[in-house]
């Protein structure tokens, strides 16, 4: 096992370039699930649930040649197992549900089961499938799905926290070979749905109105091959923002998408850090010395992001004053909590909110990671702190930031990665 020792209290200042969106490559990975057609993805970032993914599609069947450039996906699925192993690690695989259902008529997929961050059920999954008039059941751990020849309905995707990435996702992708149309109403709305969209277009679907709540589809016999570009991670972009903010820098972030990201510059505008455009791909962010600070709920896209509290609740950490942090779609991921109190922080958590009430100065100490975004919190926390700080169990990280600590390195933050 690895772990990062950060020195803190360094400006950070140069610039960084974002990779390939993590959340948007699972899907679009799955979905070449549906084609027999050679697919060539580029911008693929290199993590370990990329690579997880890689290996679940090898164990379904499909060829997969990693280069440093592209992801090249051929042959055919014939396995319609997706294995415990596989999708115990990362609840991204269980959308390989969909395209095995389309393209094999059953599936055997694993439940992704509870994770560190909430109950994560698969209701909306199942509802959506059931729609299209799948068969299902759960047997030993498992999800068994069934049908002839999916047909198109007209659903309503919405549940309790809102509506669902993934499930939207299984469904685009049953729904691109099944017969007739289908119309999924209060559909994700986020930016990896949309480029799920734009890939399954490219393929040869017929698709409209992804990236709004209202998706319609009509089901094609086959789609082909591509050759494809993955967009940037908004995620990794708006980690990189905050931890400018917490650290009093002034970075430019190369290859993010502002478009993507408004609620999170809207909030970073308000509290006193400065987020321009320059040209069409890079942001300038430029933080004044003392920040104001502001409360904030997650909600789904253009919501302010769950994937960035953790990473705002550490730059609330430093920022005098009181606010309010409440995750409205994922209510107990606060794991983070208890770390970044060992740092000084003073946090109380309030059922689904947390009570921030900033300090002056952070102080270096060991900390676990917990998950992928509390990892990226106390990066940010260790990076503002003084002292040293030593981030235990950084497989988390790996997850989801490609080359981090080579990353920060470029813009002066005092990284290492070191063996345990
Ligand atoms: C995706 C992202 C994850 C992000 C999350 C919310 C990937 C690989 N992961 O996860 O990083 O945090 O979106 O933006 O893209 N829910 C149900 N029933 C379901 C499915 C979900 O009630 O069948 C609930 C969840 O418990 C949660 C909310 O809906 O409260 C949103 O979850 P969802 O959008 O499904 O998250 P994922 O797609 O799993």
């Amino acid at each position: 096992m690895e772990k990062f020792v950060i020195e803190g209290g360094k400006k950070l200042s140069g610039e960084i370039r974002v990779s390939g969106s993590k959340n948007a490559t699972l899907p679009v990975l799955a979905a070449t699930l549906l084609t027999d057609s050679v697919c060539e993805i580029r911008n693929v970032p290199k993590l370990r649930d990329t690579m997880t993914m890689c290996k679940l599609l090898r164990s379904l069947g499909k060829t997969v040649e990693i280069s440093p450039t592209k992801i090249k996906i051929s042959g055919s699925a014939n396995n319609h197992v997706a294995d415990y192993k596989l999708v115990s690690t990362m609840r991204g695989s269980f959308c390989v549900l969909g395209p095995l259902l389309a393209k094999l008529g059953k599936a055997k997929v694993s439940m992704p089961g509870g994770c560190i961050i909430g109950v994560r059920p698969v209701d909306l999954h199942m509802k959506g499938i059931s729609a299209l008039g799948v068969k299902s059941g759960f047997e030993g751990g498992y999800v068994l799905a069934q049908a002839s020849r999916l047909k198109g309905a007209q659903m309503y995707l919405g549940g309790t926290f809102g509506s669902s990435v993934l499930a939207t996702a299984n469904v685009m992708m049953a729904a691109a070979l099944a017969h007739g149309e289908t119309v999924i109403e209060s559909a994700a709305c986020e930016p990896e749905i949309e480029e799920l969209g734009d890939f399954l277009s490219a393929m040869g679907a017929k698709i409209d109105g992804h990236g709004t709540p209202r998706i319609v589809i009509n089901g094609v016999r086959k789609l082909n091959g591509v050759n494809y570009k993955m967009g940037s991670d908004r995620i990794e972009a708006g980690t990189f923002l905050l931890m400018a903010a917490a650290t009093k820098g002034d970075i430019v972030v190369k290859d993010a998408n502002y478009n993507h990201m408004l609620a999170l510059i809207d909030k970073l505008n308000s509290i006193g850090v400065e987020v321009n455009k320059v040209g069409s791909h890079d942001l300038r962010i430029k933080s004044r010395k003392k920040l104001r600070p502001a409360n904030i709920v997650t909600h789904p896209h253009p919501g302010f992001p769950t994937d960035l509290q953790a990473q705002y609740m550490a730059l609330m950490a430093i920022t005098p004053g009181v606010s309010l942090i409440t995750d409205r779609v994922f209510p107990d991921r606060f794991m983070h909590i208890a770390e970044l109190n060992r740092m000084g922080a003073q946090i109380r958590r309030d059922s689904g909110s947390a009570i921030v009430e900033g300090v002056k100065q952070l102080f270096g100490a060991p900390v676990m990671a917990s998950d992928l975004r509390a990892s990226a919190a106390l990066v940010i926390a260790g990076l503002a702190a003084k002292g040293k700080t030593e981030i235990h169990r950084i497989y988390h990280l790996d997850r989801g930031y490609e080359n981090l600590d080579e990353k920060l390195l470029q813009i002066g933050a005092k990284v290492s990665r070191e063996k345990e």
